[in-house]
């Protein structure tokens, strides 16, 4: 008895954080549209349009997702010029990492 309790619980828990997820994924996945895919190929196939621009499909393996959104927060540093130094806020930044990230959990999961 004490242990459904306690699994309802964590169920009940978990739903608000995967829902959190998704609405980061879907408004990071506008951002991206809006921002960056003038250079990077944003979607899971395609070429990037600036083709020293790496498609977002290939960035989550070289970072962690709080990685990310540090260098977002932070205002990313690469070495590129073309890389435009977007001050984006802090949910904007949760977002566009998030957006990224998912192309490595989508394969962790085929
Ligand atoms: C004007 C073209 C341009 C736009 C717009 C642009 N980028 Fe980039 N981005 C680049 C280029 C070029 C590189 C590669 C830099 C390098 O190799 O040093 C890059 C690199 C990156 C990297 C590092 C990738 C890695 O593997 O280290 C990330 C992350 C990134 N961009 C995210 C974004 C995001 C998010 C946006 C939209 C908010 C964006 N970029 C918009 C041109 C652009």
């Amino acid at each position: 008895m004490r242990l459904k309790l306690a699994i309802l619980l964590m169920t009940a828990a978990a739903w608000p954080a995967l829902a959190d997820i998704e609405d980061d994924i879907a408004t990071g996945r506008a951002l991206a549209e809006l921002n960056c895919a003038s250079c990077h190929a944003i979607g899971s196939t395609g070429e990037s349009p600036f083709k020293e621009a790496p498609p977002f499909r290939a960035i989550h393996v070289n970072y962690e997702q709080g990685e990310l959104e540090d260098a977002f927060n932070d205002g990313i540093v690469v070495a590129h010029p073309a890389m435009p130094d977007w001050d984006m806020n802090a949910e904007q930044a949760k977002a566009l990492a998030a957006y990224i990230m998912q192309f490595g959990k989508a394969k962790e999961l085929q």
